[in-house]
């Protein structure tokens, strides 16, 4: 009887992994099917492609299930940390690219500090400029006519240049920085942990009634909650940054091209490169662009020219791939980061399901610009909350050995966790495990 628990929670997971094996490979072989309908030599070389890739999520899948099956307390045991939002998920599909995203950059290329003198963002590479452009015409979600692109380390580096760009260098009070709560947690560091005299953390937009110019931070969709968010405090001082890291098709449905003031895009959660530290600003203003030039200019003289074209050439990858410009007809990233992430949704809904200790955020679908058809949303992160007597979320599950991210760092309540759905197959799965088994104790 001792076992019952874990052998109920075994069955569960085993079942929910079959779940997403058959409908993964039915998803696949649907999808090649209609793909390759105009063309027999394609449809076969689709389904070879398509039979293969199921055959490796299999194979993983499996010697989790066998591994589970063989050493239970041993998983138990393991530590989940799913703090962070890093998405080494998309690892399987660029390594499935091989050699096509590779760069080689020979000892005397990228040497001098200037990329293009004659740019406000002096030191922009001019093909990773011309990727953006076409990648964001491709996916249709945004504007990139009569804007300046400033390139930056990562958008962290860029939602500060912002911050330099847009506070008044004059005045004899710091600007007050906002954002609807819940908010991205690194906001307030970022904003406070130099002590500018330029710009200070103003907490709450819902709150801030200051009569007084501010800049508000406008998260779409939004991390932690995965929310489509437009402007809260919509006040004519106010000046907005719009962070759109996560409007990309596998996150949310594609509605329109955005068209703000001042955008922020990264490669981190886009396509998953986060470790090349690249992101890029959309610029309306001249001036605002020269003052970001300036700041990165002040704070690393300009950004790795060797990351910027390597970002060009993912980027440039994955739209070729969407005009089906690549040989042997590539899968589409999106398409793939699509599949992947309606899976994980799917089995995490049924694992929080399952019981009555966990909910989740609800969304609607939509129709998607890009993928044209309706789309859900299924946020890079799951904003759980614990429900009944659990206070503290974020230590509950660290006594189930499940590191999150607690709602009071997103200056939410502590009944909420961030989880990162972006993590590797095995560090998912064993979350799926994890929480199903917590849910079936609670219930004897
Ligand atoms: C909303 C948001 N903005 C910005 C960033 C920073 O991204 P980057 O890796 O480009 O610095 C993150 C990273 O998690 C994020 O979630």
């Amino acid at each position: 009887m001792a076992n019952l628990p874990a052998m109920v929670s075994l069955k569960h997971f085993l079942v929910l992994s079959l779940a997403l094996n058959v409908s993964l490979i039915l998803r696949m072989v649907y999808e090649g099917d209609q793909q390759g309908s105009n063309n027999n030599n394609n449809k076969m070389e689709g389904y070879n492609r398509i039979i293969g890739k199921s055959r490796l999520a299999i194979s993983s899948i499996t010697s989790f299930a066998n591994s589970t099956r063989k050493d239970r307390s041993g998983i138990m045991d393991k530590v989940i940390n799913l703090d962070h939002g890093d998405p080494t998920m998309y690892e399987q599909f660029w390594r499935q690219m091989g050699d096509k995203t590779t760069i080689i950059i020979p000892g005397w290329q990228s040497m001098s500090y200037f990329s293009d003198p004659t740019s406000i963002c002096w030191f922009l590479e001019p093909e990773f400029a011309k990727e953006v452009v076409r990648l964001h015409n491709v996916v249709g979600n945004a504007v990139t006519q009569g804007r300046h692109i400033v390139v930056g380390t990562g958008s962290s580096q860029l939602i500060l240049a912002a911050l330099y760009a847009l506070s008044s260098h004059d005045s004899d009070k710091p600007i007050s920085v906002v954002s609807a709560v819940p908010y991205y947690s690194s906001y307030p560091s970022m904003t406070d942990y130099q002590k500018s005299g330029l710009y200070k953390w103003g907490g709450d937009a819902e709150s801030f009634d200051k009569d007084e110019p501010y800049i508000e931070l406008v998260t779409s969709p939004n991390n932690p909650d995965g929310y489509i968010r437009k402007s809260i405090v919509n006040r004519n001082q106010g000046l907005l940054v719009h962070d759109l890291a996560y409007y990309w098709p596998q996150y949310t449905p594609i509605s329109s091209a955005t068209d703000y003031d001042l955008t922020l895009f990264t490669v981190s959660k886009s396509t998953g490169h986060a470790g090349m530290r690249i992101g890029w600003a959309l610029v309306k203003d001249r001036e605002v662009a020269k003052k970001m030039t300036k700041f990165i200019e002040l704070n690393t003289i300009g950004v790795s020219k060797d990351s910027q074209l390597r970002a060009a050439k993912v980027l440039k990858t994955v739209s070729d791939c969407e005009e089906e410009k690549s040989e042997n007809g590539v899968e589409s990233f999106f398409k793939y980061s699509y599949r992947m992430m309606e899976q994980r949704w799917k089995l995490l809904r049924e694992a929080v399901d399952s019981g009555d200790l966990f909910s989740l955020p609800k969304f609607s679908s939509a129709f998607c610009t890009f993928l044209n058809q309706e789309s859900e949303t299924q946020p890079a992160f799951a904003w759980l909350k614990c429900e009944g007597d659990i206070e503290d979320c974020e230590s509950f599950l660290r006594g189930h050995k499940i590191l999150t991210r607690g709602g009071k760092q997103f200056g939410a309540s502590s009944k909420y966790v961030r989880i990162s759905m972006l993590d590797t197959n095995d560090n998912f799965m064993h979350l799926i495990d994890r929480l199903s088994t917590i849910q079936t104790k609670q219930q004897q």
